[in-house]
C-alpha cells in the first residue's frame, strides 16, 4: 500500500466524524484533497464549507460545493485537516503547503479538529520535519536571526508567497520536546504571524491510516 492509499483511508474515516454538521472547516493539502472528493457523495447534506487555502476553495467549487466565508459562519463543529507530523500527544506540525495561520483560525473556531494522516506522519518528537513560519516580508532577516538564537535553521522558502501575502520560514534541526512553549516563544518573535506548531490548540481525533486499517487516537 502506498502512502497515497493510507491517506485516502485516513480521509474516508473522517466522513464519519461529520454528524449532522451543514458547516464544517477543510484544511489544506494532499490528503486533505481525498477528503474532498470524497465530500462529493454527501455534499446534499451540507450548506458550505469554510476553507483554509484558495487552492481547497478552488477543489470544493469544482464539485459544486458552496465556500463560506469565515465571518459569515461563526463557530464551527468539525474542522477535518492533515498535518505533516503529529505525534501521540495530538500535537502537530504544519505549514507543509504555506497555508498555516488560517489553519489555525479555522481550528481556533472549531469545537472538533479531526486530524487525518497516513502512517509515515506518525513520531514521537515533533521537529524532523522542518517547521514552517509565516512571516510579514520586511521582517524575514530578523526573524530568521531569531530562529538560529532558538537553536533552528531557517531556510527562506523562495519563490513561495503565502495567501496573505507573507513569506515562509521553514526552520530545520529542531528537536521539539515541548511543543507548546516554543509555539508560544516563537509566536512572540516580532513579525512572526503564526508558527505552524499546533500545540496549543492540538487534534482532538488523530485518525492513522496504515495499509490495512485506520487507527483513531483521541485525547
Ligand atoms: C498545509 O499548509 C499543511 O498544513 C498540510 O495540512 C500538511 O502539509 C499536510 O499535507 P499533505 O496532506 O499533503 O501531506
Amino acid at each position: 500500500m502506498s502512502a497515497e492509499d493510507n491517506k485516502k483511508r485516513a480521509a474516508l474515516e473522517a466522513l464519519k466524524w461529520l454528524d449532522d454538521a451543514r458547516v464544517i472547516g477543510i484544511g489544506t493539502g494532499s490528503t486533505v484533497n481525498h477528503f474532498i472528493d470524497a465530500l462529493e457523495s454527501i455534499k446534499g447534506r451540507l450548506d458550505g464549507v469554510v476553507s483554509s487555502s484558495g487552492a481547497s476553495a478552488q477543489r470544493l467549487k469544482a464539485i459544486g460545493i458552496p465556500v463560506l466565508d469565515l465571518n459569515a459562519a461563526g463557530e464551527l463543529s468539525v474542522y477535518v485537516d492533515g498535518a505533516d507530523e503529529a505525534n501521540h500527544r495530538l500535537q502537530l506540525i504544519k505549514g507543509g503547503g504555506g497555508a498555516l495561520t488560517r489553519e489555525k483560525v479555522v481550528a481556533a473556531v472549531s469545537k472538533q479538529f479531526i486530524c487525518i494522516v497516513d502512517d509515515s506522519k506518525l513520531v514521537d518528537v515533533l521537529g524532523r520535519f522542518p517547521l514552517p513560519v509565516e512571516v510579514i516580508p520586511m521582517a524575514r532577516s530578523y526573524v530568521a536571526r531569531e530562529l538560529v538564537k532558538l537553536g533552528g535553521r531557517p531556510d527562506w522558502r523562495q519563490g513561495f508567497v503565502t495567501d496573505n501575502g507573507n513569506v515562509i520560514l521553514d526552520v530545520h534541526g529542531l528537536t521539539i520536546l515541548y511543543p507548546p512553549v516554543l509555539e508560544a516563544e516563537i509566536n512572540q518573535i516580532t513579525g512572526v504571524v503564526s508558527v505552524g506548531i499546533f500545540a496549543r490548540r492540538s487534534a482532538d481525533v488523530l485518525l492513522v491510516g496504515y495499509g490495512d486499517r485506520v487507527e483513531k487516537i483521541t485525547r
